[in-house]
């Protein structure tokens, strides 16, 4: 390295006006883990031609390594819609971290305009944390949180059209019978339902594991029957400045009773209930209050308006959330069983080059894996193949033995969880609730 590093170096020392050079110097020292020599030269390829893209690049990335936020944003924002998502991600948490919120949210709105449905809650909290709290005589000064200079609850609400449906759900068979009846019919045919006197509203709370399918088959429900989608992360809308939580919660019921047929997605449903078992008063009680008055039509209607509700912790989840007309079915998304692995990892694989798999015989050695686990095991064997096809430069497809190794380095993420419902099924099943995971811990010991 240092005797490529010592040639870069004295070709440029003859032509100091090759800029691609110079940049190739800069990106070597980069990579040779020399930020700041990388930094040098980078800084002088951009003075020397301030429109080129790549030294731009070059040069916020020795400032990511150097930890300066600032030089980062002086490099990227010029370029920010040329940059990866990742680094622009990077680049707006950068901007927020030192207070330059214009440029952050600019950045934000490239990832929007990339997918609109993309919600960063760490880049949401670095946007609210950064800026000076304005001055309100009422509110002690120890109690406010800051808040950005406009307000988030005024930002628009805006939905989005799943492209995906459930035939990108692997397995789950009957479940995606029960939501065809409680969420996709009613929103097609509103009128059947109507004539055979069957109440339409209410919501469903899918309840599991972590990465089982609940948002992914939340989505997938929304893009069956066309329906827009808006997801509410309840984590991100507590967190709001006071008072601009309910209005937040009540601008997106708005929108979507707006645009319906719609579906209200609420994830990680159980930090609302925990909200108001801690505080009696105060933004947590307030914003139950008003989501309860949301899902009862908040004075109007919410005809054509269904919610999901998503959690890993249902026996955390406020029981007057549960009630009639509220999140009212509750649905237990399972691990994915052999059959539906084999689904998973098919469609994970769909659009890779592949060879002679036995799939089935991969996902039966899955035991307890989730979903989520599945595709991380399609990631590990197609790096394996494509770490072979660069060093060879012969493409070749994934084989049984990429996805053979693979299993090695994989394990399943759904355990854990298993065990804490465990104690609940045994200790705390009210009236039921929870028989279908007794079932499924059954099945894990037959
Ligand atoms: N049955 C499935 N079919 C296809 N893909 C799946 C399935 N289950 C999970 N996945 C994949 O795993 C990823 C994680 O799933 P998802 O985000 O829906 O899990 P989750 O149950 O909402 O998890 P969490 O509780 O962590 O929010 C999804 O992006 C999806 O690609
Ligand atoms: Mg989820």
């Amino acid at each position: 390295m240092s005797s490529t590093l010592a040639s870069l170096r004295e070709a440029l020392a003859h032509s100091p006006q090759n800029v691609p050079l110079r940049v190739h110097l800069a990106r070597t020292l980069l990579e040779a883990g020399r930020a700041d020599e990388a930094s040098v030269e980078a800084r002088a390829a951009v003075a020397q031609d301030s429109d080129r893209m790549d030294a731009r690049e070059v040069l916020g990335a020795a400032a990511g390594a150097l930890g300066d936020d600032a030089a980062l944003v002086d490099a990227w924002f010029p370029i920010r819609t040329q940059l990866s998502a990742d680094d622009v991600r990077v680049l707006a948490l950068a901007a927020a971290r030192t207070g330059r919120l214009n440029e952050a949210r600019e950045a934000y709105a490239v990832l929007h305009a990339v997918d609109p449905g993309v919600h960063d809650l760490e880049l949401d909290r670095a946007m609210r944390t950064t800026v000076e709290p304005p001055k309100l005589a009422s509110v002690p000064t120890s109690a406010r949180p800051p808040r950005p200079p406009d307000a988030c609850a005024e930002a628009p609400v805006r939905g989005t059209r799943p492209s995906i449906n459930f035939s990108d759900v692997g397995g789950l068979e009957t479940l995606k019978e029960r939501l065809r009846m409680d969420i996709v019919y009613p929103l097609q045919r509103p009128d059947l339902f109507k004539a055979y006197g069957k109440r339409i509203g209410g919501g469903v709370l899918l309840y599991g594991p972590p990465g089982c399918g609940k948002t992914h088959l939340a989505r997938a429900a929304a893009g069956e029957c066309g329906a827009k989608f808006f997801v509410v992360e309840i984590q991100a809308v507590l967190d709001m400045w006071l008072g601009e939580s309910e209005k937040r919660l009540h601008n997106i019921f708005e929108e979507a009773r707006a645009s319906a047929p719609s579906i209200v997605f609420f994830d990680e449903i159980e930090a609302i209930g925990g909200a108001r078992h801690q505080l009696k008063h105060g933004p947590g009680r307030r914003l139950v209050n008003q989501l309860l008055a949301e899902l009862d039509g908040a004075g109007g209607s919410n005809e054509g308006v269904l919610v999901i509700g998503a959690t890993n912790a249902p026996w955390d989840v406020d029981p007057a959330l549960r009630r009639p007309g509220r999140f009212d079915r509750v649905v237990f998304v399972p691990p994915p069983d052999a059959a539906a692995r084999e689904n998973v990892l098919a469609l994970a694989l769909r659009e890779r080059p592949t060879e002679n798999l036995d799939l089935g015989a991969i996902a039966r050695r899955c035991l307890r894996f989730s979903g989520a686990d599945m595709h991380h095991l399609v990631e590990v064997a197609s790096e394996r193949a494509l770490g072979e096809a660069l060093r060879t430069g012969n493409m070749r497809p994934i084989t049984q033995s990429d996805l053979l190794a693979s299993l090695d380095r994989v394990k399943p993420t759904t355990v854990e969880w298993t065990e804490t419902a465990r104690r609940y099924v045994s200790y705390a099943n009210q009236a039921g609730l929870y028989d279908d995971v007794g079932a499924y811990l059954r099945s894990l010991e037959g």
